[in-house]
């Protein structure tokens, strides 16, 4: 049988569109059997947090899911001062042990977050029995006492600890917590210096928002130079990595990661979430105590992200990740700050009540588009 020209085109695009088709069948089988972490294996771990309700219930369905999706996992808030020792001589461990155990469970990489930060400590921490401030030395003693047991609860079994949190401001040096105006600059060291006694394994790590503003960077690096020169044992920066569509400039976040790579830190990706609502108020830093108005104007999506700013999100997240990769051999981590949108933080911060929609699955625990894409770079 002889065909024409046009039948044999339309033959061959029919054959095409098969082959296509079963491409398409392919990978999206491979998606199925695969996870995330497996296809980033030989890059960095993939983590995600793990909140403090999700840990109390323990749902296997979602504990399945982290444990296949994922291979390195952060207590969203139940390591943090205010959770695990509210009072004086209180520790409530219960939580914190579970974690340790299902992560031990799946042999996952472990992330303490976090030993001395200025959000979600209990005021009683800077004051005396009376409520005056404490002095330098009271503090630091406080300071060394509540690292010497959390940390020395996992020791050996934690992989890395996020030693000080979000000590440095954008422009202006050192934030001024009561752990500095009380302590002093060297409080930093203090707290590395204390975290090392009580662990000799853990990687210690200084972790902050912003870490792509030129004023924080310039900061750092300074003070790892010198801290270094004086045996302060910091291995590691996290980058906490809250994005949104436009910002940062990802050529200022490069810049950063090239920086405290030369000199020698390990990277790690902390708190990676995307923010595809509008900015309030011209607001895109993460410090916790920033709240503003609701109004429906900036909750555009309340049933569902349009097809447009779904691809927006996903082609977002496509360039973070081929920064990450060109980064691999200084990046030990990358950790999402959650595992679906229903859960995320970002609908209640920086204005309460958003639908938003930063991460890898949507509201039925599901991969959305963002999460194929990612994967893809790797198959
Ligand atoms: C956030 C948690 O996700 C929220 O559940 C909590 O209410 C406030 O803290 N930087 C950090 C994280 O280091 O600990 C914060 O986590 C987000 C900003």
């Amino acid at each position: 049988m002889t065909i024409n020209r046009r039948q044999f085109l339309l033959q061959s695009s029919a054959t095409l569109a098969a082959l296509a088709t079963i491409k398409q069948r392919a990978l999206a089988k491979a998606l199925e059997i695969t996870s995330i972490k497996d296809l980033y294996k030989d890059d960095f771990y993939i983590g995600t947090a793990i909140g403090d309700r999700q840990m109390h219930e323990a749902n296997p369905k979602f504990m399945n899911l982290v444990a296949k999706e994922f291979n390195a996992v952060t207590m969203e808030n139940s390591m943090k001062w205010e959770r695990v020792h509210p009072r004086p001589g209180k520790w409530n461990w219960e939580l914190a042990d579970k974690f340790m155990d299902f992560a031990d469970k799946h042999k996952m990489f472990k992330v303490g977050h976090v030993l001395v930060w200025h959000s979600q400590v209990p005021s009683w921490v800077f004051q005396d029995e009376a409520g005056k401030p404490l002095d330098k030395n009271a503090l630091l003693a406080r300071m060394r006492g509540h690292i010497g047991k959390i940390a020395g609860r996992y020791a050996g079994r934690m992989n890395s600890w996020d030693v000080v949190n979000e000590a440095i401001d954008e422009d202006k040096g050192w934030r001024k917590s009561p752990w500095f105006n009380i302590i002093g600059p060297d409080f930093m060291d203090y707290a590395f210096n204390f975290a090392r006694e009580t662990d000799s394994s853990a990687q210690l790590v200084y972790n902050d928002y912003n870490m792509h503003n030129p004023g924080k960077r310039a900061f750092l690096v300074d003070y790892i130079r010198k801290a270094k020169k004086r045996g302060v044992p910091i291995q590691g920066v996290g980058l906490q990595g809250h994005v949104g569509l436009d910002f940062p400039d990802i050529s200022e976040f490069e810049a950063s990661l090239k920086a405290y790579a030369a000199e020698g830190m390990r990277l790690h990706i902390t708190e990676l979430d995307l923010d595809v609502l509008p900015v309030a108020w011209e607001f895109s830093g993460a410090e916790i105590s920033a709240s503003f108005e609701y109004s429906d104007k900036i909750n555009p999506y309340p049933n569902g992200l349009p097809a447009k700013v779904e691809q927006q999100l996903t082609d977002r997240y496509v360039e973070f990740f081929k920064l990450f990769l060109k980064y691999r051999d200084h990046i030990d981590r990358v950790t999402f700050w959650g595992v679906s949108d229903k859960n995320s933080w970002k609908n209640d911060f920086p204005v309460k009540g958003r639908t938003n929609y930063p991460l890898l699955f949507d509201r039925n625990f599901e991969r959305k588009p963002c999460y194929d894409a990612i994967a893809k770079l790797k198959i």
